[in-house]
């Protein structure tokens, strides 16, 4: 199915996800209906959807008519079939459970016409397992959205082993229609790519703070004001890159890998080490070093003149 092919949204489960996940269909021009185990919760995810156009407006995201327009093409249900006769595009957004997300799913399979499209939004979840029932495993996919879900542009988008690269592209164009950041992760495995790499920053925060090395509040200060202060402008990758790591000899490259981690190098240790001995940067153009440095720089000054204000401490 392609893109033009889809009029219409289903998002099952309005808890933290689902409304938000439903405001960017909605707020996108798609009429959608959200579903829930009753009416009760329903109303809650409606009440969260309000608040949220009220903010949007207020900070000038969108207009007073945009907010209502969201809000009026967002409809509920309780009926999964009435979900699965209304949506070319349905989001599972339900409890972390694979046991009921196996169990949406083979209904929704069921209940929908061939041609739709059915992702999860599952964080730690594989689809193989989830879809394993589904009769439709070229049509089945997953979107990992992050939380607020209406705000944070980046979505994971991945397949299972059956989704098919016409159903994979058509869900990466809505994402891009929908002002998303698509993430392409190429493999499928528990948590994915990034609630991996978020996670693995965590572990170690955890493991520092039981340690004794900082307290809790030193911890997140520290983040947010070193490497959490440079994130929107670079990722792991573009950091390499532009702190100059990729210039350094082989023989030092290792020897920051062995201060980093107590664990002795495996072999994707050793690959990503061989990559670096390299001395080439991922994106960065070194003809063009000292020019991406500036860009940087006053992309950091501007965002510490609008952001950081050490008196907040
Ligand atoms: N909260 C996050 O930060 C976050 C981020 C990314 C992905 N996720 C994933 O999104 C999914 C939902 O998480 P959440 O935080 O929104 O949970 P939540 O508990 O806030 O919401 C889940 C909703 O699903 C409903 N539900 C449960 N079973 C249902 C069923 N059989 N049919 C219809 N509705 C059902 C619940 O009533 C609830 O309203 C999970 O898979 C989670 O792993 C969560």
């Amino acid at each position: 199915m392609d893109l033009a092919d889809i009029k219409k949204a289903g998002v099952i489960g309005g808890g933290t996800m689902g409304f938000g996940i439903a405001i960017n269909f909605a707020l996108n021009g798609y009429p959608t209906v959200m579903s829930d185990l009753s009416d009760e919760i329903l109303n809650q995810s409606m009440n969260h959807v309000e608040s949220a156009m009220r903010l949007f407006v207020e900070e000038e995201l969108i207009t007073r008519e945009q907010a209502d327009g969201t809000r009026n093409r967002i409809t509920t249900t309780t009926d999964l079939a009435e979900v699965a006769a209304h949506a070319d595009f349905i989001t599972e957004a339900i409890v972390e459970r694979l046991k009921d997300k196996q169990e949406i799913f083979n209904k929704l399979d069921e209940l929908c016409p061939p041609h739709t499209i059915i992702v999860s939004n599952t964080s730690g979840l594989v689809l193989s397992d989830i879809g394993a029932d589904v009769k439709r495993q070229d049509k089945i996919g997953l979107t990992h959205y992050f939380t607020p879900p209406h705000i944070v542009p980046g979505v994971e988008v991945a397949k299972g082993p059956g989704t098919s690269d016409s159903t994979y592209a058509t869900i990466c164009d809505l994402m891009k229609k929908m002002k998303k950041v698509p993430i392409r992760v190429l493999k499928e495995l528990p948590g994915y790519l990034l609630n991996r790499i978020q996670g693995a920053m965590t572990q170690e925060a955890n493991r520092l703070w039981a340690e004794g090395v900082a307290t809790a509040e030193e911890i997140e200060l520290g983040v947010k004001s070193t490497f959490g202060f440079r994130m929107p402008h670079e990722g792991p990758m573009g950091h390499y890159d532009l702190s100059g790591v990729w210039k350094w000899p082989a023989d030092a490259h290792s020897a920051l890998q062995t201060r980093q981690t107590t664990e002795p190098l495996d072999e994707a240790a050793q690959k990503i080490t061989e990559r670096m001995a390299e001395g080439r940067p991922w994106f960065v153009d070194p003809e063009k070093f000292d020019r991406a440095i500036q860009k940087r720089d006053r992309e950091y000054i501007r965002r510490l003149k609008a952001l950081y204000n050490p008196e907040d401490r």
